[in-house]
This record gives structure tokens, sequence and C-alpha cells, in this order.
């Protein structure tokens, strides 16, 4: 693991910039606005989460900033390239060097073993790595999975099949995690520990966004960005919970300030 690179309270360099987004899709004669003038900076090693309503453009907006799709209008910056103004070749590029994505469903291919799914990423690498098997390895171990390289993924539980998903993310070093609903298909435990590896990454220098139904989820992150109808109508900087004051909150504290 990296050294912690993230002075507390020191303005960190702004990784993403989004300005007046807009992001329309046409389905036949309707239009649907999914975003509808998004504007929000994501400075680099801040640790966000993205809450809102079903439908209020979580996703589309998810899709913009992992450089899966291009805004209808407005900007949108990622570590520092416009990515209105790149060609499907540069995207690629951008999202292969500076993002990792996590999903809800995990993405694992159902024959291929945790080893060869983390290697995979590699082969789409430019230069590509002279050693991929070891670095796959190394990423293994460091989300707790060094004894499990040769299962696959019908041998693994919910947690450690997300575990291989989120080495597969780590893998090119990128300088952005994405996740959306990462926990969304797990109980409540292996959600806990699944947020705590995040906010190791996240300690490590890695910015994290993620988007999440739930509160308890939310607590975890530093911001919590909230969405309605395709525009942001809260955004809030709170206390970083850490791993080791988190772990020391009771289960019946968290119940009774979740009430509150
Ligand atoms: N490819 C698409 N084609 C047409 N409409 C789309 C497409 N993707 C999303 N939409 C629409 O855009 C809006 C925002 O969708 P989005 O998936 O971003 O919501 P979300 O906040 O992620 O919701 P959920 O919490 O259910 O995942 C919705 O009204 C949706 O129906
Ligand atoms: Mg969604």
């Amino acid at each position: 693991m990296e050294a912690h690179s993230k002075p507390e309270g020191v303005a960190q360099r702004p990784l993403i910039v989004a300005d007046g987004l807009v992001k329309t899709y046409r389905m036949g004669a309707e239009v649907v606005k999914a975003l509808d003038g998004v504007s929000l900076t994501i400075a680099e090693g801040e640790f966000v989460a993205i809450m809102g309503p079903s439908g209020s453009g979580k996703s589309t907006m998810m899709n913009l900033i992992g450089a899966l799709d291009v805004p209808t209008t407005g900007t949108l910056a990622i570590d520092g390239r416009d990515i209105g103004a790149l060609d499907s070749d540069e995207l690629a590029d951008l999202r292969n060097r500076s993002i990792g994505f996590v999903f809800q469903q995990f993405n694992l291919l159902p024959r291929t073993t945790a080893l060869r799914q983390v290697m995979l990423p590699m082969l789409y690498a430019h230069p590509k790595p002279e050693n991929p098997e070891e670095l796959a390895r190394h990423r293994l171990e460091q989300v707790g999975l060094g004894d499990r390289l040769n299962h696959h993924p019908r041998q693994l539980s919910g947690g450690q099949q997300q575990r291989v998903a989120i080495a597969r993310a780590l893998v090119n070093n990128p300088k952005i995690l994405l996740a959306d609903e990462p926990t969304g298909a797990l109980d409540s435990k292996t959600s806990d520990e699944i947020m705590r590896l995040f906010t190791t990454l996240n300690a490590g220098g890695i910015t994290v966004v993620l988007v999440t139904h739930e509160p308890d989820i939310a607590e975890w992150a530093s911001r919590r960005v909230l969405f309605k109808d395709g525009h942001i109508v809260e955004d809030v900087r709170h206390a970083h919970r850490g791993v080791a004051d988190r772990g020391m909150v009771s289960a019946a504290q968290r119940g009774s300030e979740a009430a509150e």
C-alpha cells in the first residue's frame, strides 16, 4: 500500500470539473433529460458519495465521469482533459489510464480465475506491463484475497467477488475509483468490509466516487452529493469516518445516529 499522501486540510488539485453538464437521451419522439445542468468539482483525494432517488441521474453522471459517454452540452474535465474534445480512442485511453470501475453486480467472467480477471485490463494497457501476473497477485493480496487466486466467481462469496472486481479496477493504477452501488448486492457486514477497503484505498491517495442508496454507506465518504431530477440539490462535506473510529462506533450508536 502506498504511503498516506493526502495532507488533511490542504486544498488539492481539481481532478473532476463538471460545468453545466446536460445529458439528454432521445427515445423515439421523446427526449429524456437525464442531467439538467450539473456543476461539480471533485479534488484529488476526495471520497464522495452520490445519492438520490432512482432516475435522478446518478449513473448517467458516473458514466460521464468514467469517460464512457460524453455530455450533450456543458463541459467535463477529467484529470485535466476535456472529455467532450476527445475521440473514442482518446476516451478509451483516458479510461484505461485514469479510471477504475466497480459495479453492483461485480461483472466478473464466470469461467475465469480471480488472477486472470485481474490480469485482463493490463492486456489493454499501453505500454503493457512486463509482469502482469505478479501485479495481479499483488492487487489481490492488497484486497485480502492472496489465498483465492485460482478460484472462479462461483467459488467466492459476494464480498470476495466484489474484492476481485476492486483489484481488477486498481490494476492500472487509476487516479479515480468509480463505484456504482458497490454494496447494493451485499449484506451489511460485507458492505462494511468493502467500505473499509475503499477507505483504506482513499487514504492511500486514490479519489473515490461512489453511488449509494444507503445513508449508512454514504457516512464512510467525507462528502455527500445529492441528485434530484438531474440536478444537484445538496452538497455537504462532513467529518471523515475513518477505519479506526468507525470500528469504535457501536452498532447501537450508529442506529441512533441514523434515526436522527
Ligand atoms: N441509455 C438511456 N436511454 C434513455 N434514457 C436513459 C438512458 N440511461 C438513462 N436514462 C434515463 O435517464 C434518467 C437517469 O437515469 P440514471 O440511470 O442516471 O438514474 P439513476 O439515478 O442512476 O437511478 P437508479 O438509482 O435507479 O440507478 C432516467 O430517467 C433514465 O430512464
Ligand atoms: Mg443508477
